[in-house]
């Protein structure tokens, strides 16, 4: 759908990008199409998100990727439009959001993307289960039924125990955890996390990945930003590489996404964390369950 067009626009990389024209792209459900970010402080121009062409198919599971600075968080905002365009088109479910009111959009973004993010951004005065309960108030669902689905949610994350709780007396895991179940309130179609395992330890950072991949399973589409080659490696079909606002290139990759040489090289030369040999390392991951959860998802697709 498009791509003829999508790979004429995406010729960054050159003859890299010819991949691009093989990444199908039917059950459209987010479409960004020469997308730009501009920011305007005094003198200076910053292009966050500098031209860029992405497609989101219903059931992927895509990670955003690139070093520190590159536009990761800004495009998020821009595909979960939470954020307008100040250049080009994004169409949610077909429809170009730029026609729609403010409160239609928020309907229908609160209705069809459910949001994780890094630093959870929990309501501290709310509890635990008014805080998965919220996402629900604003599509106008009734108290009791609210009630209910925030409660089997925060079972379904293990936290049955914490409904009453506060955020700041439970760990941050356990925050992730409750951030998760509050993306699921409406049961929505797409799941945005940026960095979702970012302030985690390694082992309960794979169990949110396990967590995110067991959804995506279930048919829920994942887009996830990272800084970690590890995971997308691990978890994603589809890995959009950001440099400088612009995306450098896209990778696809049916039943396990592997990092090809290419990739690997120019995270050595640049680092992903923006410092050259200093990238966030996550030295314990625990390989075996990469793999596990790679042959998961050969068996599960
Ligand atoms: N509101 C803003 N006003 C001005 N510049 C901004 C604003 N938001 C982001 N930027 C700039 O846009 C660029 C992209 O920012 P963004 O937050 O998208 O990066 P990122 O890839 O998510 O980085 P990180 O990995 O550090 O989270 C950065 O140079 C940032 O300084
Ligand atoms: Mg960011």
């Amino acid at each position: 759908m498009g791509d003829k067009k999508e790979r004429k626009k995406s010729s960054i990389g050159g003859k890299k990008n010819k991949a691009l024209g093989k990444i199908k792209c039917d059950k459209e459900i987010i479409r960004l199409t020469g997308v730009s970010k501009i920011y305007h402080m005094g003198d200076t121009t910053v292009r966050a998100v500098d031209g860029i062409d992405v497609c989101i198919s219903e059931g992927d599971f895509v990670a955003i990727m690139g070093p520190s600075g590159s536009g990761k968080s800004t495009s998020m905002n821009l595909v979960g439009s939470l954020d307008m365009p100040s250049m080009g088109k994004i169409l949610l479910d077909g429809e170009d959001i730029s026609t729609l009111t403010e409160s239609d959009l928020a309907q229908i973004r609160g209705k069809k993307i459910g949001f994780i993010f890094q630093n959870f951004n929990l309501i501290p005065n709310l509890t635990v289960k008014e805080n998965v309960m919220l996402p629900m108030m604003f599509q106008g669902t009734d108290i009791y039924e609210r009630a209910v689905t925030a409660e089997d949610l925060l079972r379904k994350v293990d936290l049955g125990d914490r409904m009453d709780h506060y955020p700041n007396q439970i760990s941050g895991g356990q925050m992730q955890r409750v951030a998760i179940a509050r993306a699921l309130a409406n049961d929505p179609e797409v799941i945005l996390a940026d960095e979702p395992t970012g302030n985690l330890d390694t082992k309960t950072g794979e169990k949110v990945m396990e967590f995110l991949q067991q959804l995506n399973k279930e048919g829920k589409t994942i887009i996830m930003v990272t800084h970690e080659p590890e995971l997308a490696e691990a978890y994603a079909e589809k890995v959009y590489w950001l440099r400088d606002g612009k995306v450098e290139k896209t990778t696809h990759k049916k039943n396990g996404f592997k990092v090809e040489a290419e990739e690997r090289a120019l995270h050595r030369k640049h680092g992903w964390n923006g410092k050259k040999g200093n990238r966030k390392s996550r030295k314990g991951l625990d390989k075996k369950k990469l793999v596990k959860g790679k042959q998961a998802k050969k068996g599960g697709k």
